[in-house]
């Protein structure tokens, strides 16, 4: 079955994304500020939220977890659980601001697993494909599910599960490289995702350590998925899957943005964050990115330390300053 429209599209159901590339979810990062950002530079890639817990929109469905301006497509929006009932009514809740609802198969942490949500769905295929259908029952937008290669080295069933989850009506799947019990260890493994390859109908995405134009490439060449999905590059570079487009649509290598050009994107960054959840939430939210925008400089170290201590917007500010000028000096 021809699965893309033509070589920069994917067809996910009935939506046709006009990208090879996703941003892949993110708990704790890829939030509205991140996406919107992300969109500036790329008006074409698929976003996608972090995971949102189904017990929580269902609980809550007024809160504030799944917040979007409604501009954000195409959208996925993930949600995490592994009751069919609290899925399919989590993604009725999601249905009018998502483009695609992804479930979550592939999360590694404990909490998740031993909640049997997450990726512990990979040892529980017959409930994976029952919450599908269910949500599938529910929503009429196109459902996806992201899970790894299996529990560990030896469970590897991602292919087999693959073909369950399309029985079920998933219209696309995206891998992460590695087994649960790598965690984040390792290096994701391009060249396994490839046995999907004639094994499905539906289009797949790669993912793991895809960080640049190259490996993003490399990556789709050699896993022979539809396209990738770019989940901790996104952090400290808020045009990278824009890069990505343009190398794998018109082979134009945009290079690395320069330290200055990144601290302007986080000086951008930290001022979404700060507008959306206050001044004292925003700066301390913020944290987790610094060491991501600022690294391999000299005395990094030190500018880290005194950035996640610090709380003044105005004395953040100038350390940021400093961090050009020295960059400059050098
Ligand atoms: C901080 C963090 C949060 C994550 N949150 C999610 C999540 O909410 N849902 C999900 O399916 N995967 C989640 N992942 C996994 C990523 O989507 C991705 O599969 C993984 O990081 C490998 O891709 P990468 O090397 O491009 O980052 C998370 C990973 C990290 C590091």
């Amino acid at each position: 079955m021809q699965t893309t429209e033509n070589k920069n599209q994917i067809k996910i159901g009935n939506v046709v994304i006009n990208s090879k590339v996703s941003l892949a979810p993110l708990a704790g990062i890829t939030d509205f500020v991140l996406r919107q950002l992300i969109r500036e530079y790329s008006s074409t890639c698929l976003l996608t939220t972090e995971m949102l817990s189904s017990e929580a929109l269902v609980q809550r469905p007024d809160a504030n977890i799944a917040y979007t301006n409604g501009k954000e497509e195409p959208a996925a929006f993930q949600i995490e659980g592994h009751k069919p009932d609290l899925m399919a009514r989590s993604a009725k809740i999601l249905e009018d601001r998502a483009t695609i609802i992804d479930i979550n198969m592939g999360c590694p942490i404990k909490k998740i697993v031993n909640g049997n949500d997450g990726c512990s769905l990979m040892k529980n295929p017959q409930l994976a494909k029952d919450i599908v259908v269910a949500v599938k029952e529910s929503v009429k937008i196109p459902v996806t599910c992201k899970f790894r290669l299996g529990w560990s080295s030896d469970t590897k069933n991602f292919v087999e599960f693959a073909q369950l989850m399309q029985e079920a009506g998933v219209s696309a799947v995206t891998v992460h490289g590695r087994t649960r019990s790598q965690m984040y260890a390792g290096t994701a493994d391009w060249n396994e995702i490839s046995k999907l390859k004639g094994e499905i109908d539906i289009p797949y995405f790669a993912n793991g350590d895809i960080i640049s134009p190259e490996t993003a490439k490399e990556c789709l060449e050699i896993s022979k998925a539809d396209g990738v999905a770019i989940g901790r590059a996104s952090m400290g570079d808020l045009s990278i899957i824009h890069r990505i487009e343009k190398y794998l649509n018109e082979d134009i290598l945009i290079p690395e943005p320069t330290l200055e050009e990144k601290i302007k994107m986080l000086k951008k960054h930290l001022d979404f964050q700060i507008s959306f959840r206050g001044e004292e939430t925003g700066i301390k939210f913020f944290r987790k990115f610094y060491p991501t925008y600022i690294r391999n400089i000299r005395g990094g170290g030190e500018y880290r330390h005194r950035l996640v201590t610090e709380l003044n917007y105005n004395n953040i500010v100038s350390i940021l300053n400093e961090i050009v000028a020295n960059a400059g000096n050098e």
